[in-house]
C-alpha cells in the first residue's frame, strides 16, 4: 500500500472488482509532476491478479507520430485481431502498419480496438494502463477516448495517467480523454471520486 493514499488505491481496486465481475470502467489520476501518478499505476498493476495488462507511456518525443501509445497498447495481443470482423481488422492493422492501406477510418479503428480488447477480455479481465497520457500523440489519445466512452460489459478497466497542468502542445484529444472520464462518472459508472494530497480520481 502506498503511504497516504488509501483512498486512491481503493478506488483502483475497486475499479478492478468491477472489471472483474463483467463491468469495464475507468479512471483518470490526475496531478501535478512528482505527486505519484505512476506509484499509482504500479499499484494497480502489482493488484491486477488474474488480469491481463496491456500497457503504453505517452512519449513526449513521439505525440506527432499517428498511432505509437495505441501501437504499444496492442502489440502483445494483436495476435487476436484475426477474430474481428474485417473492416476492422484491416483499419487497425493499416493503423499499426501491419499492411498497406490508405489511412483508415479513425472510426473503425477505435471500433476495431474495443473489438480486440474485448475479445482478449474473454480470456481474462483486462487492465489497460496509460502513463503520460499528456504525450500520446492525438490518434491514439482519441482512440482510447472513445474505447473509454464505450466500453460497458467488457472486463475492462482502463487507467490513464495525466500530468497537470496539462503542459503546452497537449492535445484536445487528450483533454478529451479526461472529459469522457468524467461523462462515466456523472452517469454513476465509476468508483466514487477521491481528491487527495494533490491527486485526483476521475
Ligand atoms: N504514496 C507514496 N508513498 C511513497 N512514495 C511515493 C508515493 N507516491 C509516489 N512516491 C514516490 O515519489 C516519486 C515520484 O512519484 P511518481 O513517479 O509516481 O510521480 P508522477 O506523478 O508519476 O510524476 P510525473 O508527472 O513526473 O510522471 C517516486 O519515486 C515514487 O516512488
Ligand atoms: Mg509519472
Amino acid at each position: 500500500m502506498l503511504r497516504g493514499r488509501r483512498a486512491e488505491c481503493e478506488g483502483v481496486e475497486r475499479l478492478l472488482a468491477r472489471a472483474r465481475a463483467g463491468r469495464s470502467g475507468v479512471l483518470v489520476v490526475r496531478g501535478e509532476a512528482g505527486i505519484g501518478k505512476t506509484a499509482l499505476l504500479e499499484h494497480a498493476s502489482a493488484a491486477a491478479t488474474g488480469m491481463r495488462i496491456v500497457r503504453a507511456v505517452g512519449v513526449e518525443a513521439e505525440t506527432e507520430f499517428a498511432y505509437a501509445g495505441l501501437h504499444q497498447v496492442c502489440a502483445r495481443v494483436l495476435d487476436q485481431v484475426g477474430a474481428l470482423p474485417g473492416p476492422q481488422q484491416v483499419a487497425l492493422s493499416v493503423a499499426l502498419g501491419q499492411r498497406d492501406g490508405d489511412p483508415p477510418d479513425r472510426f473503425l479503428v477505435g471500433l476495431a480496438t474495443l473489438s480486440l480488447l474485448a475479445e482478449v477480455a474473454e480470456e481474462r479481465p483486462v487492465l489497460c494502463l496509460v502513463d503520460d497520457a499528456q504525450w500520446l500523440d492525438a490518434a491514439s489519445a482519441q482512440t482510447l477516448a472513445f474505447v473509454a466512452r464505450r466500453a460497458e460489459a467488457d472486463r475492462l478497466a482502463m487507467v490513464f495517467a495525466l500530468r497537470d497542468p496539462c503542459p503546452d502542445g497537449t492535445g484536445e484529444s487528450v483533454r478529451r480523454l479526461a472529459g469522457a472520464a468524467r461523462g462515466r462518472a456523472r452517469r454513476g459508472g465509476l468508483p466514487s471520486l477521491a481528491r487527495h494530497r494533490g491527486v485526483e480520481l476521475f
